[in-house]
């Protein structure tokens, strides 16, 4: 499988945890049409860990708990495509998996036969309980042989938080994506420690293969499997805003069932969505600005277009005036342009009259701009 923009869709592990079954991911299914997610981008739906028995049957093969999901997995993956979504399914690469179940070690051929015949478009595929002795590059290599052979094309979602230089050999396994960071939680905390991490992954992000931040929390306030204090409304906006910008896999994480009204506003910003898609998947640059602590992040991007974007992130819990230098994004003063910006919450408007653009931040907020390189007329 090639991908070639980062994945976006649903995933039940952050609200739903064990608590999953058949009739949720129906649901959930139904509320992703109805709320025009697919048409935002969002086309996977995925079943997390916590979906099979605690044995294989008589031929070694995983079997779906009947009481979560009595008319098997097919049944499943027959709806989510009845609704025009993809579907997608989880294992791991030790015995067991994250919460105990069968992993696919030393089974990897024959569970993702198993995937492909229930007609899986996505594996995420986890770390637990991994060989001591079996490097993290040969198992997700073995798993992405089999997806490739399976005779399905299925996307292969690793999952191992980074761990053993992940970043080092991951692209060498066929995965589309794969995790660069810990677990996320409902805190803003945890998107902060997420947001740092990511620092020093940013040249391995690219076309085809995609650090992937985790699950979105967008939505959540507190509640589900991994909810613990929650965040407001201005800190999941920051948080969509930073995975959307990094070209992280945007997955969304909470009950889709039951957004409100910001919740769908912040998860289906065109424009937000728009840049995470951009074409060319290019790396994103560090602005120095004015120094304003370490929680105040300015990046810039490329864009396929020629457009730049432009980040200001404040993940501080002060108010700071976010600036930086047209020199800083190629544009010193002897190229004769500047930038024409569009803020892509708000729609406002700048145009940076001198060489330095200044913006003003409350605790917790972000501006992100698509910027047009212009002509300088004054
Ligand atoms: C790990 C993963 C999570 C989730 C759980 C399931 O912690 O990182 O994203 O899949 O396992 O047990």
């Amino acid at each position: 499988m090639v991908k070639l923009t980062p994945p976006m869709g649903w995933n039940s592990w952050n609200t739903f945890g064990n608590n999953i079954n058949e009739q949720l991911i129906f649901e959930t299914a139904d509320a992703m049409v109805k709320e025009g997610l697919p048409e935002k981008g969002y086309e996977y739906l995925v079943v997390d860990d916590c979906w099979s028995l605690r044995e294989r049957d008589a031929s070694d093969r995983l079997v779906a708990d009947p009481a979560k999901f009595p008319h098997g997995m097919k049944a499943v993956a027959d709806y989510v495509h009845s609704k025009g979504l993809k579907f997608g399914m989880y294992s791991c690469a030790g015995n067991l998996t994250c919460a105990g179940y069968p992993g696919s070690f030393e089974h990897e051929f024959i569970d993702a036969e198993t995937f492909a015949s229930w007609g899986v478009d996505f594996l995420k595929y986890d770390y637990c309980y991994h060989s001591p002795i079996i490097a993290g590059k040969y198992l997700y290599g073995r798993m992405g042989l089999a997806l490739d052979n399976c005779g399905r094309d299925i996307l292969f979602s690793a999952c191992s938080w980074g761990a053993d230089e992940t970043h080092e050999w991951i692209k060498t396994t066929g995965a589309s994506m794969w995790r660069s960071t810990g677990d996320i939680f409902d805190t803003w905390q945890s998107v902060k420690d997420l947001v740092k991490q990511q620092e020093r992954l940013h040249p391995f992000n690219g076309v085809g293969c995609f650090n992937d931040m985790d699950m979105l929390i967008v939505g959540m306030y507190g509640k589900g499997n991994v909810g613990l204090a929650g965040c407001n409304d201005t800190q999941y906006r920051t948080h969509f805003s930073i995975w959307a910008f990094l070209g992280s896999p945007l997955m969304i994480g909470c009950d889709v069932r039951n957004m409100n009204d910001m919740t769908k506003k912040i998860l289906t910003n065109e424009e937000l969505i728009r840049i995470n898609q951009d074409p060319a998947c290019r790396q994103p640059f560090k602005l120095t600005g004015i120094w304003c602590g370490d929680d105040v992040l300015l990046y810039a991007k490329h864009l396929a277009d020629g457009d730049l974007a432009i980040g200001l992130f404040n993940l501080s819990d002060q108010k700071c005036a976010a600036r930086f230098n047209l020199d800083e994004v190629g544009l010193p003063h002897s190229t004769g342009r500047t930038l024409k910006m569009t803020e892509l919450w708000t729609g406002e408007e700048a145009t940076v009259v001198n060489s330095t653009f200044c913006k003003d931040l409350d605790a917790y907020d972000c501006a992100v701009y698509r910027a047009k390189v212009v002509e300088r007329t004054r």
